[in-house]
Formats: C-alpha cells, structure tokens, sequence
C-alpha cells in the first residue's frame, strides 16, 4: 500500500477515527471534538486495538482542553473528562500509560499538549517499525526452512490497532517486503471478528496471501504441521511476562507449545506494565452479553440463554517464546522475563 493507513488523525481542531466498525465494507471516518463521543468511540471499538487507543487518548487530552475551554469548564471538571477516556477500557495499559503521559504537559497548554500526543504517536510507528525488523530477523534465525514461512496470528494488529504499520502484522508485513512469507492463518477472532474484518482487510491491501479460519480450527492447524510460527499482540504485559491480549489467544499458544513452534508476542515497551505483577492481576475487561447471543442484530442464542463474554484472556508467560519489542526479541519462556530485562 502507497500510503500508510492513519487509524487516528489529529485533523487541527479534533480526531478523525477510522471507524472500524463499519470495516471491510465501508471505510468511513468518526470526527471527534468532545469527550463523550471518544469515550464511546473507544467502548464500542470505532478505534481499538492497545496502542491505537493509547494514541486517541493521548489527543483525547487535547478534546479535553478545547471542550473545556467552549464550554467554560473549571480545571477540574478538565480533568474529570480526562479521567473518563483513561478509562474507557480497562485491559490495553497503553490508554493509561499514554494519557498520563500527556498529562505531564496539561499545565503547559494547548500546543505542548498536542505536541507531546504527536510525539505518542510518531514514537509508536518508530517502535513498530523496529519491532517488525527485529521478529522477522529472529524468526528467519530460528527456523530452519528452505521455504518461506507460515505464520498464524489473532486479532488485529496492524495499522488499524496502532499509530501505523503494526506490531505482529507488522512483523508479518515485514516477512513479506523479504520474500519471506508464504501464507497468513488469520483467525476470524469471534465475537467481534477482527481478524476477518479488519485483518484480512489490511492483508488484502497489502497483496499478502491468507487463509481466514474460524478461531476453533487454529489448534488443529497448528498440529497438523501447517504452521511455522504464531505471532500475536499484546493489551498488557505482566512484570512475570503473562500476556492479555484478545481471547482465544491462549488456546493459540497452548497448541504451539504442544507442537513445539514458537509462539511470539509483539508490543512496544508502552504495553509492558511493570506495576502488575502477573496475568491474574490485569483487569479482563467484560464486554456485553449480546456480543455472543447475537450476529448482526438478530439473536442466535436461546432465549434463555446468557452470554459470557471476556474480551481478553491471559497467555502464562511460560508459553510465551520471546516478546518482541522495539528494543530486541525477549525469550521470555527461557527465562528472559520482561521485569528483569525492562526495568
Ligand atoms: O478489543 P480489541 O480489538 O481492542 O483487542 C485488540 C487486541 O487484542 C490486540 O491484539 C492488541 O490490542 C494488540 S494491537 C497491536
């Protein structure tokens, strides 16, 4: 693709959000100028993925100021709305790492405010860049195949998830501009089908051949031989290296333990969360029972029946291979833990 996709705009005066909602058959944008219509873009996933809403919020401070300043709020009612799109969602730790971040410069005004949410934004397409150069240069030195490799991945993590270019897609982006990549194993990513939305959709921008499986089909793919490597993304990273991201992951990483294939995690620095101590400790954001009972609006559950509908689950860091970051590739499961190497 000539131009890279901005799922996150800073326009001059507000946010324009790719809405990823409406993905693969729309591309359409949600303008943002006010606290309560980010907040809702952030809960109902118009723009999602860890570091993707870590750089709206970054701005949201910015929707803040401007809001408050039409509006004749006091600092603290600023601050209230600041707190409402920190927590929006509570799993990606890049939401809060990157609006405290912002924060620092509140004092300083509009224009530091936005520079600062810039910087957010430009740092998190350098980590990605980085990031996809360094999985690719360990994957490559890892597996011995005289053939370009088959990667499995779940969820969406690529431009669309992030400030550009991706963390694991953009290791898989990276794969391909060398040659070295035969096929992607997209998970649909039930319930809100993010791997066949919105993954397959950016894979077909960039020309990258891929099959879409159903989540339940990634086990049995995996043990058949099909695949050389799962490569994943992060929402939080625990000090102990137990890794949220989107559920269905553990099975994924379950099953290449059990193939013996490596199972990568890629995500900047900002998703590593020190202070948690491990996965038990992260906040598994529950979403809304009709995301499960229901497809398009039409129920397909009983009646009766209730959903249960977390939206991440929690990888051990003993199944994690190595967490690729922008500054090298952890072998977390050999003993290289996250807490130790990023302190
Ligand atoms: O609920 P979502 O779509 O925001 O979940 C996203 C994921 O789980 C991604 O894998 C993660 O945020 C990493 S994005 C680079």
């Amino acid at each position: 693709m000539s131009q890279e996709l901005r799922a996150v705009e800073w326009t001059g005066t507000g946010l324009a959000l790719i809405d990823q909602t409406a993905l693969p058959h729309r591309t359409t944008t949600v303008d943002v100028h006010d606290v309560d219509t980010l907040v809702d873009a952030i809960q109902r996933l118009v723009v999602r993925g860890a570091p993707a809403i870590g750089a709206a919020g970054a701005y949201g401070v910015a929707i803040a100021l401007l809001q408050g300043a039409r509006e004749g709020w006091t600092e603290s009612e600023t601050r209230e709305a600041v707190a409402r799109v920190r927590e929006a969602r509570p799993t990606a730790v890049n939401l809060m790492v990157c609006v405290d971040r912002v924060m620092t410069r509140f004092d300083d005004g509009l224009d530091a405010v936005l520079a600062e949410a810039a910087a957010v934004q430009r740092e998190d397409v350098e980590a990605n860049r980085a990031m996809g150069a360094f999985g690719a240069d360990w994957l490559l030195k890892r597996i011995d195949a005289d053939r370009p490799l088959r990667i499995l991945t779940h969820c969406n993590t690529g431009a669309l998830a992030t400030a550009g270019w991706g963390t694991a897609l953009g290791v898989i982006r990276e794969l391909h501009a060398r040659g070295r990549l035969e096929v992607v194993y997209a998970d649909e990513t039930r319930p809100l089908l993010q791997g066949s939305r919105l993954t397959a959709w950016e894979l077909v921008q960039e020309g990258i051949p891929h099959f879409v499986q159903a989540d339940g089909a990634a086990a049995g793919t995996i043990l058949r031989g099909e695949v050389d490597a799962a490569i994943v993304g992060a929402d939080r990273i625990a000090a102990n290296g137990d890794t949220a991201n989107k559920v269905g992951t553990v099975g994924v990483a379950l099953a290449c333990a059990d193939a013996g294939i490596p199972f990568l995690v890629a995500a900047p620095t900002t998703t590593v969360d020190l202070s948690t101590p491990d996965g038990a400790a992260i906040h598994i954001e529950l979403r809304g029972e009709d995301e499960v009972l229901e497809w398009g609006g039409v129920r397909t559950a009983p009646a009766e029946s209730r959903g249960h509908n977390p939206a991440f689950d929690v990888t051990p860091g003993r199944l994690v291979t190595g967490l690729v970051t922008e500054r090298g590739v952890l072998e977390v499961s050999a003993g290289e833990l996250p807490g130790d190497r990023l302190r």
